[in-house]
């Protein structure tokens, strides 16, 4: 195919990536769907089942409160197993599981279907009804799909917390959510050691008291408490007659809630972005058949954690819906040797690997031989998501693991968009560190404090001029903050929060956050919770984070810290504080360095200036301080 001339340093894709792609011709899609925005969106969802179809695609009466696919009837869980059922996919694997340890698990179609109705189920005989909350809390198992499916086919509203958050994170999710039951592993291998999930959950729930049952998955098989009638064992309970293979499933509405997922915003405590049913089903199944153009012999791995939005879109749903035959590895990536995901590319033929930056950067460290010992032809595409890529590790990536015949899909999305919104797809030219356009039909900017479009190469706000499936709806149980938060700025468009540039061909180039957003190894933490989590300890009056560039994680944490008097500073007391967040927050939290300092640069109004911390720390000009208080 004949691509115009682009400019700067262009990969275009090969004949035979072409030849395979669902989709050849990029400019043909976007002009039909820019053409019909509905009529495109109305087609892909008549590739799923509905028990009714819909009045209406897009409802925007009430703006900025969308509805899709209105009064349609559909289960998603449906979608994503017993429609396989009645075709040869019912014998095709869902999904491959190696453990850390090395165990290996797989389930055909049938037998996911079988283990979500039993686990559904059992939900059930716990008193889970449709629109009850239900918290998730485990490693990467294949029961955390189990779990999230389960809820979805009676109804339930899932909420995953990550695997890598601790407990007040914990406690402070159940307690927003109000979730009734807790489902938690007893333990999940991390690096050979063993993550105390169960042990964790025991100390979040003496903060917060909606939980009534505790359903613990084994997993380790270590020595756990268990609080009688609180908490009961998954093997036991799946094992009575009540968790027999056969359960009914809700029918839902489009707009009923499919799940909550907390992300962390510009101030104050982590947000719980609401997805429903519909809209967000057809916005996944699409997205993730044309960009990592799924064949019904590939063999998929998207290398994140269920517990993110990356997870629940294209790990659980995404390739469920497509039919897919997807991978899921429990451990780290350099564990026990750095040739861990290699050698199990390699073992299980896996045709598409989908990351995230900081975990190429981290095993590019280790130096390409660890590599080249593995036959990773099988790999056909490759993918990237979570922050910007360097252009190194982007062609470190393109040569050493795809062999220079891999295009590299960079996905722009977040929690809040549900699905990739700046994308390409296997047809379309690549430039390193761009994740090239919006997805067909979608209208994205980048615009200055006015709101209009800034001139090529020159940095603004990225905003979302054209409403999408797969959208958040709101802020659960704040819609005011939903409002005022992504739809104030500019109004009618959606704010990311991300800054971008576009060059003369079209292409955007994310620059970062401009809030208060900080991405240490692709995880989304905001500096509210660090610092609470700081002033949580009793030797800390008041507590600054910011992030700092660091050369795996993209971003590291700096702390910059006022104690109470009667504490005297020390390298104890600053390692003491930085454990102390990792207990409260998680490991990813923990500051890289803890600075003791006696004032905090902060406007008359009190507001930290992170910026100028920041601008410090890099020697840089902290620009204008007219706001800064004496
Ligand atoms: C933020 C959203 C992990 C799933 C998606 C992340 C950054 C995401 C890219 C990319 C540059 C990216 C943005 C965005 N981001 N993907 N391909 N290139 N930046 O979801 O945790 O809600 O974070 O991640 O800053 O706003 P999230």
């Amino acid at each position: 195919m004949h691509h115009k001339q682009l400019s700067g340093e262009v990969y275009y894709p090969s004949s035979e990536v072409i030849e395979r792609a669902h989709i050849k011709n990029w400019d043909e899609l976007n002009e039909t769907a820019k053409k019909d925005y509905p009529g495109f969106w109305e087609k892909m969802a008549n590739e799923l089942h509905w028990f009714q179809k819909w009045d209406k695609v897009i409802d925007d009466s009430q703006k900025p409160f969308y509805k899709w696919f209105t009064n349609a009837k559909l289960n998603v869980a449906y979608n994503c197993l017993d429609v396989h059922l009645k075709t040869f996919r019912r014998n095709k694997l869902a999904l491959i599981w190696e453990g850390e340890n090395g165990d290996l698990r797989t389930y055909s179609y049938h037998a996911l279907h079988r283990e979500v109705c039993k686990f559904a189920n059992v939900l059930k005989s716990l008193g889970v009804n449709k629109g009850d909350r239900v918290t998730i809390y485990m490693g990467r198992i294949p029961e955390i799909i189990m779990a999230m499916l389960a809820c979805a086919r009676i109804g339930a509203i899932h909420s995953v917390v990550y695997g890598g958050f601790s407990v007040e994170a914990l406690s402070e999710r159940i307690e927003d959510s109000q979730s009734k039951v807790l489902i938690v592993a007893d333990g999940a291998y991390q690096r050979g050691k063993i993550v105390p999930l169960k042990q964790i959950a025991d100390e979040a729930l003496q903060r917060c008291g909606t939980v009534e049952n505790v359903l613990v998955v084994r997993r380790t098989g270590q020595q756990i408490n268990m609080e009688q009638g609180r908490d009961m064992w998954y093997h036991e309970l799946v094992n009575l007659p009540i968790a027999n293979q056969n359960c009914a499933l809700e029918i839902m509405d489009a707009e009923d809630p499919l799940f909550i997922l907390y992300t962390s915003g510009t101030t104050g405590k982590p947000k719980a972005i609401l997805h429903t049913q519909a809209g967000y089903m057809v916005g996944v199944y699409t997205t993730l058949k044309f960009v990592f153009d799924i064949h019904e012999e590939d063999r998929y791995w998207c290398a994140a954690d269920p517990g993110w939005i990356t997870g629940h879109s294209y790990i659980v749903y995404g390739p469920l819906l497509n039919g897919a035959t997807s991978f899921l590895y429990e451990g780290a990536p350099n564990y026990p040797y750095p040739n861990r995901w290699w050698q199990m590319i390699e073992k299980y033929g896996i045709n598409i690997l989908y990351t995230a930056p900081t975990a190429i950067r981290g095993l590019m460290r280790f130096g390409e031989s660890w590599v080249l010992r593995h036959d990773l032809s099988s790999l056909r595409l490759l993918g990237t998501v979570g922050e910007p890529i360097n252009p190194e590790a982007w062609r470190w990536y393109y040569k050493v693991v795809g062999k220079e015949k891999c295009p590299i899909m960079d996905t722009w999305w977040q929690t809040e968009t549900g699905m990739f919104m700046i994308t390409p797809m296997p047809s379309v030219p690549l430039k390193p560190g761009s994740g090239t356009r919006p997805f067909p039909g979608i209208e994205m900017d980048v615009v200055d404090e006015n709101g209009n479009s800034v001139k090529p190469n020159e940095e603004g706000y990225l905003v979302i001029k054209t409403p999408w499936p797969a959208m958040l709806r709101t802020v659960y149980k704040d819609p005011e903050r939903y409002v005022n938060q992504y739809w104030s700025r500019f109004d009618g468009w959606y704010l990311t929060g991300d800054s971008a540039k576009k060059d003369e061909d079209g292409y955007f180039w994310i620059i970062g956050r401009v809030d208060d957003v900080i991405k240490v190894s692709g995880y989304r933490l905001g500096t509210a919770e660090i610092e609470s989590a700081l002033v949580s300890h009793p030797a800390v009056a008041e507590a600054a984070a910011i992030g700092l560039p660091h050369e795996v994680k993209g971003n590291a944490i700096y702390a910059y810290v006022i104690l109470r008097n009667g504490f005297e500073k020390s390298s104890q007391l600053a390692e003491e504080l930085r454990q102390h967040v990792a207990h409260e927050v998680g490991p990813i939290a923990k500051p890289e360095h803890i600075e003791f300092v006696d004032s905090l640069p902060k406007t008359r109004s009190g507001k930290i200036m992170r910026r100028v911390l920041k601008a410090r720390a890099l020697g840089q000009d902290p620009g204008n301080l007219s706001t800064l208080e004496e």
